[in-house]
């Protein structure tokens, strides 16, 4: 390895998911190991323009594995979005001496590092987000526990759901992916699920469905809307008004976003960082690391933060119908 890079900074960024702690242990564990200082950057983007550094020791990120959300904080910041706070940024970067950046978010957080490296400071992503939505890879961390989360939750809706014989509308996050809606929506064996990339008709997807059940003998129903599809509530008096049976609605929110990584996020993050790290010390910048059939490799990150991922093949499409 070059001499030069002896000096590494990891961050994380935009909306938490479980799992992060995972990846910067990874990070901060391989980096150490392979003899590299290694720096933490507090609250992304924001830690990232105001020199908010701390260097991290093999000890300080001992008992991380566990825990949900992000030692390291994390911020949505505008000012990075600008030129001006990136080239504050690197120049940050440059005071400390930091020689690569891992930036460990979602979509937003990965475009914001491809710029940064536009202005020619090496840097490695790796996706972690509970949205499952960025498209060069096919998982992304935190992903597992958040669907697992919602899982958990919506079974205990359903049994007050049975005793009362109601109809159960839950909104489940996602941004403007479907991915969470999709998946927990299976696992809960939903009689319906509406994804933002599928469209559906009121009476024909929602209420003739739930009307059909009724008269093969159901007595309660699950529904499970991707945020940003229909308002819950709205739909839950739609439901409620067009067949007569008593509905409510429930938003799970920002509890799909906390909590004890699943072993599959520790293990992803955990091969993830390692990824990162091995990426900066044989000299690949400016790479995301990514699943790809099942295994961690790497891409370029310009080429990544431009593709798009759709979950709306004939699968999805057949399994929305599996009641
Ligand atoms: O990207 C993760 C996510 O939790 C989305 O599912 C949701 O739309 C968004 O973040 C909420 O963001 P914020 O934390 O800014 O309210």
């Amino acid at each position: 390895m070059d001499d030069k890079f002896d000096k590494i900074a990891v961050l994380t960024s935009g909306g938490d998911a479980p799992g992060m702690n995972a990846a910067i242990r990874a990070v901060v564990r391989a980096g150490r190991n392979a003899g590299l200082q290694v720096w933490g950057v507090n609250r992304g983007y924001e830690g990232l323009m105001k020199g908010d550094f701390i260097e991290l020791s093999t000890r300080d990120v001992s008992e991380i594995i566990s825990l949900g959300g992000t030692i390291l904080k994390t911020a949505r910041s505008v000012d990075f979005m600008e030129e001006e706070g990136r080239t504050k940024a690197k120049n940050m970067l440059e005071v400390y001496g930091i020689d690569a950046l891992v930036v460990i978010g979602g979509d937003g957080s990965l475009k914001g590092a491809n710029e940064l490296s536009k202005l020619g400071f090496p840097v490695v992503g790796i996706p972690a987000t509970i949205d499952n939505d960025v498209a060069s890879t096919e998982y992304t961390i935190g992903f597992d526990t958040s669907v697992n989360t919602a899982v958990d939750a919506i079974d205990k809706i359903r049994d007050t759901s049975f005793s009362h014989e109601r109809c159960s509308v839950i909104e489940v996050m996602g941004r403007e992916a479907g991915w969470i809606a999709y998946n927990v929506g299976l696992a809960v064996g939903a009689e319906v699920i509406l994804l933002p990339e599928v469209p559906y008709d009121i009476n024909e997807d929602i209420l003739k469905i739930i009307l059909e059940g009724r008269n093969r003998g159901k007595h309660h129903y699950i529904v499970v809307v991707a945020e940003g599809c229909d308002d819950p509530i709205e739909l839950a008096k739609t439901i409620e008004k067009n067949t007569d049976i008593e509905t409510r609605a429930s938003v799970l929110g920002y509890i799909q976003r906390g909590g004890s990584p699943t072993a599959k996020d520790r293990t992803e993050a955990s091969l993830m960082g390692m990824r990162a790290v091995d990426c900066i010390l044989e000299g690949r910048f400016n790479r995301v690391v990514v699943e790809k059939n099942g295994k961690i490799t790497d891409v370029d990150l310009a080429k990544a933060v431009k593709m798009k991922k759709s979950l709306t093949n004939d699968e999805v499409l057949k399994a929305l119908r599996l009641f």
